[in-house]
């Protein structure tokens, strides 16, 4: 079976082929119309949704299938307790493909370990977005050419928006890409992602300042400040305000800079930005319905998925402490972890492991 967890499951070759088969889709939706007849998607959305959510019930419903699931935890068997492994197997049994969203990190990892059916990650806590993703691709490859030489700016929380860790993981593997990480101190890029990011060999820098840096960028993608993720309220509205891409910001920009967002948009964007024909977040929307029908008919088509690439799991007696992380309150699920191997000089080059990093959201476990 195939899965989408993480967007580093899909090869470069694989991201190009969806992007082809988007294209094709798009241009001739009619041919499509009828490929999922008799399949049925639940989405599984244990946290707040409209685009994602909606985009996979149009897409599944475009390519002729069908749809069911919940759109909220109390409306589902988590507000009695259920498990996550045991709403995959159960639901596994209705459904040919399931769409997941889950306010803990990792989740549809453990859904995978016993669901019978591909599982799709549609967010989870503040660690991966792939789908999310896969609509940011098109956007660049539509609205720039290329997925490459890219100068690309990201904004705002940049530590708990899960669209970013995504999207960094996807483009850090195209050649010539330049990240300019824009953020306050307190919401930079986690250390799992810079450690992708930097294992990636892509040009990096982290910044403060907007002002400073949109002049030279290809691409700016904004993100709102995620509050559901802040353990404090004041700390939450001391950094509600750090962006705001508004008009005047717009005039020290490039000419064919774009502005990306995967909404929803709170105040970081000026609503006048909207007119700018350099704004894209609405022409993202309607690339992500079209990325997730070209996805849904790769996994329906396909079996076998390699394990996460690169990475040996183990078990070490430790547990996560990461308190957003799935393993805090599922039962049976095995605690893995990567080892991160440094070379140290002791004498002689060793390659001893020296981080761990959770399996399943990803954290450093101390
Ligand atoms: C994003 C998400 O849910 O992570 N929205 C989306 O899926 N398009 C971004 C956000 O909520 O800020």
């Amino acid at each position: 079976m195939r899965h989408l967890l993480s967007i580093t499951d899909l090869t470069v070759e694989e991201l190009d082929e969806l992007l082809y088969s988007a294209a094709d889709i798009e241009e001739n939706p009619d041919a499509y119309a009828h490929r999922m007849e008799g399949k049925k998607l639940a989405t599984l959305f244990f946290e707040p949704s409209t685009r994602t959510r909606l985009s996979f019930e149009a897409a599944m419903y475009e390519l002729g299938g069908q749809v069911l699931g919940f759109a909220g935890a109390s409306s589902s068997s988590a507000s009695k307790g259920e498990s996550v492994k045991d709403t995959g197997r159960t639901v596994s049994c209705y459904a040919d493909i399931i769409a997941m969203r889950h306010p803990l990190e990792g989740a549809p990892w453990a859904a995978v370990q016993s669901a019978r059916v591909p599982v799709i990650n549609a967010g989870d806590g503040g660690h991966d977005h792939p789908t999310q993703t896969l609509a940011d691709l098109m956007t660049l490859k539509r609205e720039k050419g290329r997925l490459d030489h890219l100068k690309i700016g990201l904004c705002g929380d940049l530590k708990f928006g899960r669209t970013v860790h995504s999207l960094l993981e996807a483009l850090s593997r195209y050649p010539g890409n330049e990240f300019i990480l824009i953020s306050p101190a307190e919401l930079r890029v986690p250390a799992g992602v810079m450690n992708a990011l930097k294992e990636s060999g892509a040009a990096f820098r982290e910044a403060e300042s907007l002002e400073n840096e949109i002049g030279s960028l290809d691409a700016l993608y904004m993100t709102r400040i995620q509050q559901e993720r802040f353990f404090s309220v004041e700390e939450y509205l001391r950094l509600n305000d750090s962006y705001i891409l508004d008009e005047e910001k717009m005039r020290l920009a490039p000419r064919d800079m774009i502005v990306m967002h995967p909404l929803p948009r709170v105040n970081e964007i000026d609503v006048k930005v909207d007119e700018d024909p350099r704004a894209c977040y609405f022409k993202q929307v309607m690339y992500g319905k079209i990325m997730r029908k070209a996805l849904i008919l790769k996994l329906l088509s396909e079996a076998g998925t390699p394990d996460r690439p690169g990475h040996v799991m183990i078990t070490t007696g430790r547990r996560c402490k990461n308190p957003r992380c799935i393993t805090t309150t599922e039962q049976g699920l095995e605690p893995l972890f990567f080892p991160v191997h440094q070379v140290m000089m002791q004498g002689v080059l060793t390659r001893v492991p020296t981080k761990y990093f959770c399996a399943y959201c990803e954290m450093e476990s101390i």
